[in-house]
């Protein structure tokens, strides 16, 4: 067992406080049937596929799907005619997905993606959705994303839209929403509300931090879209990307390792 995955259940064993669990990074572990159900179950989840759909464009070629989950873009993906690979630091997330893997051809990897385990420029498009909320450190992942991608290869990632959804945000159905302070405070939040934040917690970024992990990345931010309700503040926010030729070298990592 690796020993992200141990250090989170020996901690939740024991009873420690949230925050200790909030620490640990496979925090959807024994809630990965829960989370599938609830995610298939979200109109969010339909317009955050088409988004997708819509900004990877077509394969063929490999494509890397980070935080990948239960598997819920990979059908949206192989329909594209790419080959997935999903990589994901939850054991139980990837036990759930390994039926829609099957069905496509999807290989599913169990790693952290903030140290890939794959080579330099070994993937034609990346992937990443309703992620970067969950992500310990963005801007790591965001580096090793651009680091495993082939020059000229697309990026694209879709997430919730930090300016209108987060821990300091109350969205209301029958009255105007509600911005509490607290947008530009970055990091855990532990007192989440909502379904899944509430389970989880929440890492809030603010839009331009998030934006600039992007480009600092080694991206060139070729289209953004705020994809939803026309007559609503939009709950997504949706980045397509080109990985350019010159970038840092993330984490060190510059020579990935084969899974
Ligand atoms: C909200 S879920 C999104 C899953 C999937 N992309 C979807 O749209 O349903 C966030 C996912 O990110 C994964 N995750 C969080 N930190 C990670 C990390 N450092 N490396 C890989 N996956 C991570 C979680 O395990 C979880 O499956």
């Amino acid at each position: 067992m690796p020993p992200f995955v141990s250090t989170f259940l020996a901690t939740a064993a024991n009873g420690h406080e949230y925050h200790r669990v909030m620490r640990t990074s496979a925090r959807y572990d024994g809630l990965a049937d829960w989370y599938d159900d609830f995610v298939r179950s979200e109109a969010l989840t339909s317009v955050a596929l088409q988004a997708l759909e819509r900004l990877v464009g077509p394969g063929p070629g490999r494509c890397l799907d980070v935080g990948c989950g239960t598997g819920i873009a990979f059908p949206t993906l192989a329909a594209l005619d790419w080959a997935v690979v999903g990589v994901d630091v939850s054991a139980d997330q990837l036990a759930v997905a390994r039926d829609r893997a099957e069905a496509v051809g999807a290989r599913l990897v169990h790693a952290d993606a903030s140290r890939l385990p794959f080579p330099d420029g070994s993937f034609d498009a990346v992937v990443s959705l309703l992620t970067h909320t969950d992500f310990d450190d963005v801007s790591s992942v965001l580096g090793e994303a651009a680091r495993v991608g082939r020059v000229g290869s697309r990026f694209v990632y879709v997430g919730i839209h930090p300016c209108f959804v987060g821990p300091m945000i109350e969205r209301r159905a029958e009255a105007p929403h509600l911005l509490h302070p607290g947008y530009r405070r970055s990091g855990w939040w532990e007192n989440a509300s909502g379904p899944v934040r509430s389970r989880v917690g929440v890492n809030h970024i603010p839009l331009a931090e998030l934006v600039n992990a992007v480009i600092g990345a080694g991206f060139r931010l070729d289209g953004v879209e705020e994809p939803g309700d026309e007559d609503d503040y939009p709950m997504l926010l949706a980045l397509s990307a080109v990985r350019l030729a010159d970038r840092a070298p993330s984490n060190g990592h510059t020579t990935g390792r084969r899974a």
